[in-house]
């Protein structure tokens, strides 16, 4: 009996795979034209927040869907300022890792740890749930921080609590506090990757929410997500890539050799832009700017070959994670910290959509088409 043959196809008027084009939700947290390459969160076009707004207040607006007023900002910050600090449990967990522990499995594991120091940890309320996602907003940057600072022999260091979450993350990366030039950079970058309608991510922090789980458990399942290579691991990739070529290597011609090996080349493409990703255009400007600044122009010049030969040979455009990479590395950050970063910007838009998801919720609970065997007789294990 093969498989096929007893499937009633009828009960499965299609499949989706990977879901493509199906839309499970409705939301007010961002709009995405992908053929005109247009990013909106809450009405505002990306355009103008990056260069204006700060990551603050485009928390406020995710979470709120407006803008702020001067004492609602005001009081934001001083919320996100004086949650910063880590349970000194949680602290020693990451001072117990291994400098080779992988960054994104140690922030998910720390940010599952925080839900035992919380004591509204399994209040589903939406008061108790945006108390949450202030403080796990304001603790991410801490745990990155120190997880770096302990692989590398460093003191950890406490958070000043004052200024910018960009502010305090890279005082307490690099030990001393930034200037207003790379506090914005760091800024912009946190605006760019706050929210992307229904992303892998994001799918799976509204799907753990529609069971009713609470914040923290939505979270560290969206980081597991967010992780991947084909979604926000992507950033590493693309650094990975461009530190294994050499000054003197034809750059154009490994790209199309690894074209014509059917590798994908990471940072490129995506499901719903079809040009090039409006978070790109910022994040290039930046990458250019940065690159020249610390004397690493190859990086950038690189780059810029690397999406001159996609779109002639594939007509495919950089995503979000191609030169955010030479960003991040320009301002002296590792590598494998880059999707650590991106989920300290992407969890203003988790929380949006879980509080927007246990405001309307229903189960997600998508079916299978069964292609396995029926019927079959049941031998015990010495007859197998
Ligand atoms: N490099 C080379 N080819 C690529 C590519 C890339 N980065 N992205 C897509 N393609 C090609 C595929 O090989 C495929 O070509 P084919 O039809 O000749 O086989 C075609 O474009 C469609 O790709 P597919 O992977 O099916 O599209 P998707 O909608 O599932 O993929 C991504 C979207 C993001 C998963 C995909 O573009 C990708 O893997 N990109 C690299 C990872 C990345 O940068 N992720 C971050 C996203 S923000």
């Amino acid at each position: 009996m093969t498989s096929n043959e007893n499937i009633d196809l009828s009960q499965y008027p299609h499949i989706d795979r990977g879901l493509e084009g199906i839309v499970a939700f409705s939301s007010r947290k961002s709009f995405i034209d992908g053929a005109k390459g247009e990013l909106i969160y809450a009405g505002y076009n990306i355009d103008d927040l990056a260069p204006k707004s700060t990551f603050e207040e485009v928390c406020f607006l995710l979470w709120h869907e407006r803008l702020p007023n001067a004492d609602e900002l005001k009081s934001l910050h001083a919320d996100l300022q004086s949650n910063r600090e880590l349970p000194e449990i949680v602290e020693n967990y990451i001072k117990s890792t291994s400098p080779k522990s992988e960054p994104m499995a140690v922030l998910r594991t720390a940010v599952s740890m925080l839900a035992d120091f919380d004591d509204e940890a399994r209040d589903v309320s939406p008061e108790a749930t945006y108390r949450k996602s202030i403080r796990i907003t304001s603790k991410i940057p801490t745990i990155i921080a120190a997880f770096d600072r302990m692989r590398n022999g460093k003191e950890i260091l406490k958070p000043l609590s004052e200024g910018s979450l960009a502010f305090d993350f890279l005082y307490m990366l690099n030990g001393e506090r930034p200037g207003k030039q790379a506090e914005k950079v760091m800024d912009m970058c946190l605006i760019l990757h706050a929210e992307h309608g229904m992303n892998a991510s994001t799918f799976t922090c509204r799907s753990v929410c529609a069971t009713q789980s609470d914040l923290h458990a939505a979270v560290a399942g969206a980081m597991g997500s967010l992780k991947g290579p084909l979604h926000g691991g992507a950033n590493t990739a693309v650094m990975n890539m461009l530190l294994g070529l050499d000054k003197g290597d034809d750059i154009a011609a490994f790209i199309k050799e690894r074209l014509a090996k059917k590798q994908k080349v990471m940072g490129f493409g995506h499901r719903v832009y079809k040009t090039f990703d409006p978070r790109a255009y910022h994040l290039r400007k930046m990458a250019g700017a940065l690159a020249k600044e610390v004397n690493m122009e190859y990086l950038y010049e690189w780059s810029e070959t690397i999406v001159k030969v996609m779109k002639e040979e594939k007509n495919i455009d950089p995503n979000v994670d191609f030169f955010s990479a030479t960003v991040y590395y320009s301002m002296g950050i590792k590598p494998d910290l880059y999707t650590c970063i991106f989920a300290m910007s992407r969890i203003s838009g988790w929380t949006a959509h879980y509080m927007e998801q246990a405001a309307n919720n229903r189960l997600i609970r998508p079916r299978q088409l069964y292609l396995g065997e029926k019927n079959l007789e049941y031998k015990s294990v010495d007859e197998r």
